[in-house]
This record gives C-alpha cells, structure tokens and sequence, in this order.
C-alpha cells in the first residue's frame, strides 16, 4: 500500500502548521506500554480522542514489531515514533533501524504470529513501509475518524 503525504490537512489552530510529535524509545521492556500512554497523552491533546483506540493498538503492533526487530540484531538504537494529526486524521511513523520489511503474509497456521499486521491492515485507512538507504525502515500507517471529511 501506499500512502501520499503531501497534502496533510492542516492544523485548524494554526492554518498553514501541522501537529505533530515524535519521541524515541529504547528496545527494552515497557517501551510498548510507554509508547502506547504517550500516544493516548498526545491524542487527548489534539482532542482527537476518537481515534485513540485504534492509533493505540497500531502503535502497539508497529512499536512491538520495531522493537523485536532491533532486539534480534541487538541494536543499541532506539525506536522512532512520529504522530502527525490532521483534521480527524492520525499518521503514526515508525522509524527502526533494523534490517527485514515487515511481512504480512508470516500468519502462522497456528494463529498465534502473525496478527500484528493483520490489525494494522484492519484498522489502517492505508499503510506502507519504506526502507531507507542506512538499512533501516519507516512504517507509516493512516489512521481516519468516524467524521474524517
Ligand atoms: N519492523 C520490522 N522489522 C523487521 N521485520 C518486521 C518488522 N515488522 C514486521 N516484521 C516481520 O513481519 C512479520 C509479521 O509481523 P506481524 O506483526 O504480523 O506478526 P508477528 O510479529 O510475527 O506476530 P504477532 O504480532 O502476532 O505477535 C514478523 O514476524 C517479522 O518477520
Ligand atoms: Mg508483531
């Protein structure tokens, strides 16, 4: 999938700007559960609550797959993770700095690997990875309210 990000909606407050934040968590327990109080933190800010379940759960499935990822390279380097709001929009970035994409199609027969992406895929309007030129990656997954215009 893909996702075109050059004309984000801009934030009503300031016309011209756009919301976001970005905070980095190191690969060790709890930095899902952090990044997940982080996300619902922000989302009540941006009073985009509406969306904080399913950008919670997202941010859950990416931050977990980045961070299993870095621990199987035992990489020092911590996980990027990026919110931008739109109007009733929320694209949540996940930058990692390990080698590997993430693969959809992993679903064990067994069901108990694999769903973290399928969630995604569910909950996402659209999402996509990129690999960049150091190695690593950027995940991007668009996130639309029940009133998106
Ligand atoms: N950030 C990433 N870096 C490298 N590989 C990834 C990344 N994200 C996903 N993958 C690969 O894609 C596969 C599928 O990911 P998915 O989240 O769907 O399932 P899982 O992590 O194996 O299991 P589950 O999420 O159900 O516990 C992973 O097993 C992994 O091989
Ligand atoms: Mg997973």
């Amino acid at each position: 999938m893909t996702i075109t990000t050059d004309r984000r909606p801009p934030d009503p407050q300031t016309p011209g700007r756009y919301r976001s934040d970005s905070a980095e968590f190191g690969a060790c327990p709890g930095a899902v559960a952090l990044a997940r109080l982080h996300t619902r933190v922000v989302l009540a800010a941006w009073d985009l609550e509406e969306l904080a379940e399913a950008a919670t759960q997202v941010v859950s499935e990416l931050m977990t797959n980045a961070i299993e990822a870095h621990q199987r390279e035992r990489l020092d380097a911590p996980v990027r993770l990026t919110l931008l709001a739109g109007l009733r929009t929320i694209l949540i970035v996940v930058r990692d700095s390990a080698a590997g994409t993430p693969r959809p199609e992993d679903a064990g027969e067994t069901g108990e690997h694999g769903r973290g992406l399928i969630i995604v895929d569910a909950l996402a309007a659209r999402w996509d990875c990129r690999v960049r030129p150091d190695g690593g990656k950027t995940i991007r997954a668009l996130l639309r309210g029940a009133r998106h215009a």
